[in-house]
C-alpha cells in the first residue's frame, strides 16, 4: 500500500475511534491499539512531510464536543501529552530535554506522578471564588460543567485569602476504585445498568444534565496543574505549586515525587508499573514533568503537547483474544448471565479465560459471535468483560448467537420479566440457584462464614445435609466429618464458624438472604430503622418506601419477600437455631420518642406525604391509626383536615396539635415545649 493510501486510511480510522471514545464514551478498540495507529500515522507523516495536513488527527488533541453544555474557550489551551511506551523511548525523551536545556542527564529535576484515568477539567477562580469549570473538549474549547463540578465534595469552592485574583486549577475528575464498586453496587440494587469502568462512570456522571444526579455520584478531583493567569505567584517549581494547591485544599497525587537525574526518574516511573493495582484509582500510565517552570518555558510546546512532559503508558488493561463459545450461568436469583469462553489471555496481570457478556441485549448490541476476535477488558478488580468484536477484513463470521430458551442447569424455562434486560430461570427448585444462594449467604459481604466456599456448599447439598441456608445452623459435626476431604478437626472448625455467625448483625443477614434489589446499603437502612427482623417482617409497604435510601422497587421486593411462606419457614428455623437477627445500635439513627403513643394525622402536613407522616411516627415507635379514640395521644391537624376526626377529638378531649408542631413532636415526643 502506498503511504498516501495508508495515511488516508489511518486518518479515517483515528477520527472514527476518537469520536466513539470521546463523544459516545464507547471505545471501539483498546487504547493500546489506538495509540499504535496514531504512532504509525505520525511516523508516516514525518517520513512524507508533503502529505502532512493541518487537520490531520495527528495534529489535534482529540475529542469532539457534545451539544448539551455551553462552550467555554480556554484561557490557555489544554494540551495533551505525548506518549512513550517503554524505557528506551522515555530515556530518549529525557535526553532530548537535557540537550535542549544544555544540561547533563544527572542534573535535570523531574516530577513523577500517576496518570489518572479520568477526565481533564479546568476550574477557574476569580477573586478567590469558583466561577467556572470546563472539560477539555478539543483542547481549545471545552464544555461548561460548572454546576456539576460544584457538587464534587473535594473541589474547594473558595480559595483562602491571599490567593491570586485569577487562577485556573487543572486536573482530573475520576472515581476512586472503591467508590466505583459502591456506585455499581447501588446501581445493581436499584436494578439499573452498571458502569463498565471507573472512567466511563466518571464521564457519565460529570456530563449529567441534572446536577442533582452528579451530586449523588462519588466523584473526586485531583489537581496537577496551576495556571497563574495573572502571573502573580513567585514560585519557580512545579512541586512547590502542588504544595500550594494542597494548602488551598486541593487533592494532589500523594504518590508524586521529585527525582534528580534521568536514572532516578526512570526507576521511579517503573515503580508505578508494579504498584498500579495498589493505588486507590485506575491509572493508565505515569506522567513525567520537568519540575522547573523556567526550564519548561525554555523547552516550550508543540500545538498538541508540551515538550517538558511525557506520559509513559503502562501495558494495556485490554487485550484481544478469540471467543471460543458463549455459555449461560445461573445466579442465586435465577438470573441467566451469558458469558464468553475465551482463549486464555493475560490481562492486567492475570489470565482471563472467561468474561461476562452481561445480558441478552448486550450480546446483541456488541454483536459478538463465536469465532470472533474480541477485546477483553479488566478495570481494577472488576470482573473481566468483553468490550466488542474486532472486525477482521475478509473473515467469515458465524451466525448471531441466540439466547437459550431453557435453563442449562435444570431445563426449566428461561423468561424475560417485563421491561428488564435480564432473563431468569423461573424454577425456584433449580439446583444452581439453591447452591448460589447458599454460597452468597456464606460470603464475605454477608454472613462471612470461613471455610464454607463453593466446593463445600456443593458437597453439603449433594449429600443432602442441607437444602436451604437455615439448615446450616443445625449441621452436626459428626455428619460434616463424613464428607470427603473432611476430618473431625476441620468439621469442628466449620461448625464452630457457622455457630459464631449466628451473632451477625441483622444487616448482614439481610444481605445474605439475597432479597432482590437489597444490597449492603439498603440492608443497613432497613436494619437500622427496624432493629429486629420481626419488626421488618411486619412493616407496611408505605413505611418501607419512606425510608431514606429505600425506593419503591426495593420496598416492594422486601414486602413481597416477607410475605412469602418460604421466608417465614426459613426464619422460624433460624430463630429456633438461635440466630440473633437484630441490629446493634439500631436506635442510633432514629430515636424512639413516640413508643406506645397513638397519633392520628388529619390533613396535609408540609414536607410529608400522608404515608410519609405516618411512617415517621411508626419509625419512632408510635402508631398512627386511621381514627380517633380514647387511646389517641394527640391529633396532628394539617391543611384541610377531616371534619369527623376534629369533632371526635373535641368530643373526647384529645389534644390537637397544629401541623407546624409535627417536627417537634417527632423529636421530643411531647405536646408542648414545656411538657
Ligand atoms: S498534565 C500540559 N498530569 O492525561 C500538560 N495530565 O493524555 C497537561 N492526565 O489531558 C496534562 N493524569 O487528562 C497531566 N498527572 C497528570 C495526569 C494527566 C492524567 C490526563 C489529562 C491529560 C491527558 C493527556
Amino acid at each position: 500500500m502506498k503511504p498516501a493510501q495508508r495515511i488516508a486510511e489511518l486518518r479515517e480510522l483515528i477520527v472514527q475511534y476518537n469520536e466513539a471514545y470521546f463523544t459516545h464514551d464507547a471505545p471501539l478498540v483498546p487504547d493500546a491499539d489506538f495509540d499504535a495507529l496514531v504512532r504509525e500515522l505520525k511516523a508516516l507523516e514525518e517520513a512524507n512531510p508533503d502529505l502532512l495536513e493541518v487537520d490531520s488527527p495527528s495534529q489535534r488533541v482529540g475529542g469532539a464536543l457534545s451539544v448539551v453544555f455551553s462552550p467555554v474557550t480556554h484561557a490557555e489551551p489544554m494540551l495533551s501529552l505525548d506518549n512513550v511506551f517503554d524505557v528506551d523511548e522515555l530515556v530518549a525523551w529525557a535526553d532530548r530535554a537535557c540537550k535542549g536545556l544544555d544540561l547533563e542527564p544527572a542534573f535535570l529535576r523531574f516530577a513523577v506522578e500517576p496518570k489518572i484515568d479520568g477526565l481533564a477539567l479546568s476550574i477557574r477562580y476569580e477573586n478567590g471564588t469558583l466561577v467556572q469549570a470546563a472539560t477539555r473538549g478539543d483542547g481549545r474549547v471545552g464544555e461548561d460543567v460548572s454546576d456539576n463540578v460544584r457538587t464534587i465534595s473535594n473541589v474547594p469552592k473558595r480559595l483562602p485569602n491571599g490567593a491570586p485574583n485569577l487562577v485556573e486549577v487543572r486536573g482530573e475528575v475520576f472515581l476512586a476504585k472503591s467508590d466505583f464498586e459502591q456506585l455499581n453496587a447501588r446501581q445493581r440494587e436499584l436494578g439499573q445498568k452498571e458502569f463498565a469502568n471507573p472512567r466511563n462512570a466518571a464521564a457519565g456522571s460529570l456530563r449529567q444534565k441534572d446536577s442533582a444526579v452528579s451530586a449523588q455520584r462519588p466523584l473526586s478531583f485531583l489537581s496537577y496543574q496551576l495556571v497563574d493567569l495573572g502571573s502573580s505567584l513567585a514560585l519557580d517549581s512545579y512541586l512547590d505549586q502542588m504544595d500550594l494547591l494542597a494548602q488551598w485544599g486541593f487533592l494532589t497525587a500523594p504518590e508524586k515525587s521529585g527525582e534528580l537525574g534521568v536514572t532516578a526518574m526512570v526507576e521511579r516511573s517503573s515503580w508505578f508499573e508494579t504498584h498500579r493495582h495498589d493505588l486507590p484509582y485506575d491509572i493508565d500510565g505515569v506522567v513525567i514533568k520537568v519540575d522547573s517552570l523556567a526550564q519548561r518555558e525554555a523547552l516550550g510546546s508543540t500545538s498538541r503537547a508540551p515538550r517538558w512532559a511525557i506520559a509513559r503508558k503502562l501495558p494495556p488493561e485490554e487485550r484481544t483474544t478469540k471467543l471460543l463459545a458463549i455459555e449461560v450461568s445461573i445466579g442465586r436469583t435465577g438470573r441467566a448471565t451469558p458469558y464468553a469462553v475465551l482463549e486464555p489471555v493475560l490481562v492486567a496481570g492475570s489470565t482471563v479465560s472467561m468474561a461476562t457478556l452481561h445480558n441478552q441485549d448486550q450480546v446483541a448490541l456488541k454483536d459478538v459471535r463465536v469465532g470472533d476476535t474480541v477485546i477483553v477488558r479488566k478495570a481494577g478488580d472488576v470482573i473481566p468483560e468483553v468490550v466488542s468484536a474486532v472486525e477482521v477484513k475478509g473473515q467469515k463470521r458465524s451466525a448471531p448467537w441466540k439466547f437459550p430458551s431453557t435453563c442449562p442447569e435444570c431445563d426449566g424455562a428461561l423468561e424475560r420479566l417485563g421491561e428488564e434486560s435480564d432473563t431468569y430461570c423461573v424454577n425456584p427448585a433449580c439446583p444452581a440457584q439453591q447452591m448460589q444462594k447458599i454460597i452468597h449467604f456464606a460470603s464475605r459481604g454477608a454472613m462471612d462464614i470461613e471455610g464454607l466456599g463453593d466446593q463445600r456448599v456443593a458437597q453439603l447439598l449433594s449429600e443432602g445435609l442441607i437444602k436451604d441456608v437455615a439448615d446450616l445452623f443445625s449441621l452436626e459435626i459428626q455428619a460434616v466429618a463424613q464428607l470427603e476431604g473432611m476430618g473431625e478437626l476441620s468439621a469442628n472448625s466449620l461448625v464452630a464458624n457457622i455457630q459464631s455467625a449466628k451473632e451477625r448483625p441483622l444487616s448482614k443477614v439481610l444481605v445474605g438472604l439475597g432479597i432482590r434489589h437489597v444490597g449492603p446499603v439498603a440492608a443497613r437502612e432497613l436494619a437500622k430503622a427496624f432493629g429486629e427482623y420481626s419488626a421488618l417482617a411486619k412493616a407496611p409497604l408505605e413505611i418501607l418506601e419512606s425510608l431514606p435510601g429505600v425506593g419503591p422497587i426495593i420496598a416492594e421486593s422486601v414486602f413481597d419477600y416477607m410475605r412469602d411462606p418460604e421466608s417465614a419457614l426459613r426464619m422460624d428455623k433460624m430463630v429456633k437455631a438461635g440466630v440473633t437477627l437484630s441490629e446493634p445500635n439500631s436506635s442510633e439513627g432514629i430515636e424512639q420518642t413516640l413508643t406506645g403513643k397513638a397519633i392520628v394525622v388529619t390533613g396535609g402536613v408540609e414536607g410529608y406525604t400522608r404515608e410519609g407522616a405516618e411512617a415517621a411516627i411508626v419509625l419512632r415507635g408510635g402508631t398512627s391509626p386511621g381514627s380517633v379514640s380514647k387511646k389517641t395521644f394527640c391529633v396532628v391537624v394539617g391543611e384541610a383536615p377531616g371534619a369527623s376526626k376534629v369533632s371526635k377529638a373535641e368530643e373526647l378531649g384529645i389534644p390537637m396539635l397544629p401541623a407546624s408542631e409535627f417536627e417537634r413532636l417527632l423529636s421530643t415526643g411531647s405536646l408542648s415545649p414545656n411538657l
